[in-house]
């Protein structure tokens, strides 16, 4: 806690208002991707969904692959507080709606499905992409198959087993992917070892989006890496989560640039 707050701190130091962007680019993005008060009419049917997730007490035995959850540790959980402790929030989400929505990507990867709320996000945001979401945990798996039935996402195809397993072959059975969202086992070595997987898969206009980069020193040095590294184009930090660009085309000239949102 001490750690992200001190993270935190650091960030708004050097983070911009939105509003204060100049790349043409980047204020579009602002514009298309981080503005709150562009709505769309499935954020209401996700949300409701959520709402019931949030009200299951069902306990279910959960195996985690990766590092485990800060807040979570017993292996029987309640559906509910998962629900509360570990999907992005609909702020979140909604970005990452709005990012899909914007760039209409063909293929998208999550790595970390969990309930499937911000799966549904991602299928919702462009319905003729499709979707591969990884989860490790079968029961989990199993709640967020219901969750995307409900939502009615004929576009997601979800696998069940550990990334390191699963990764290799998906990567190669579509070859390049447009998005990819990386959203479980949040270590620095997990992190860094998916991002160099991911590479050789991805086009000039692809993108990763890396979250709770600032979750631990781990993480922040893993981000730190990644956002310097010369074969990126250039990043965004939003602290809750990184956005890192290969295209070249773009005038962005600061490696990463920090948005207060
Ligand atoms: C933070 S949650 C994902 C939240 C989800 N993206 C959302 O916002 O709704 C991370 C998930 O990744 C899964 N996970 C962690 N490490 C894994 C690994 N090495 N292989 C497969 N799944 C893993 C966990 O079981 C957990 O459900």
């Amino acid at each position: 806690m001490i750690y992200q707050v001190q993270s935190y701190v650091g960030f708004v130091s050097k983070a911009k208002h939105k509003r204060r962007l100049e790349n043409a680019f980047l204020k579009r993005f602002a514009a298309n991707v981080l503005d709150k008060n562009k709505k769309y009419y499935a954020f209401m049917a996700l949300e409701l969904v959520r709402d019931k997730l949030l009200l299951d007490k069902e306990l279910i035995t959960v195996s985690d692959l990766g590092v485990g959850s800060k807040k979570l540790k017993a292996n029987k959980r309640r559906i509910c507080d998962i629900a509360k402790l570990s999907l992005k929030k609909p702020k979140f989400a909604e970005i990452l709606f709005r990012l899909i929505n914007d760039l209409q990507p063909c293929t998208v990867l999550e790595l970390g499905t969990s309930l499937g709320i911000t799966t549904g996000y991602m299928a919702k945001a462009n319905k003729k992409a499709k979707v591969y979401t990884l989860e490790g945990c079968s029961e989990i798996a199993k709640v967020a198959k219901t969750t995307l039935t409900q939502l009615n996402c004929k576009n997601v195809e979800l696998l069940v087993g550990s990334f390191d397993h699963l990764l290799p072959d998906v990567l190669k059975k579509k070859n390049t992917f447009d998005l990819i969202f990386i959203d479980g086992n949040h270590s620095k070595d997990a992190t860094l070892r998916y991002f160099n997987m991911c590479l050789p898969h991805l086009t000039d206009t692809s993108i990763i989006v890396f979250d709770d980069i600032h979750w631990s020193k781990g993480m922040n040095e893993a981000w730190n890496e990644i956002s310097n590294s010369s074969v990126i184009s250039f990043s965004i930090d939003l602290f809750e989560m990184g956005i890192i660009f290969f295209n070249k085309n773009t005038g962005v000239k600061d490696k990463c640039t920090s948005i207060l949102i």
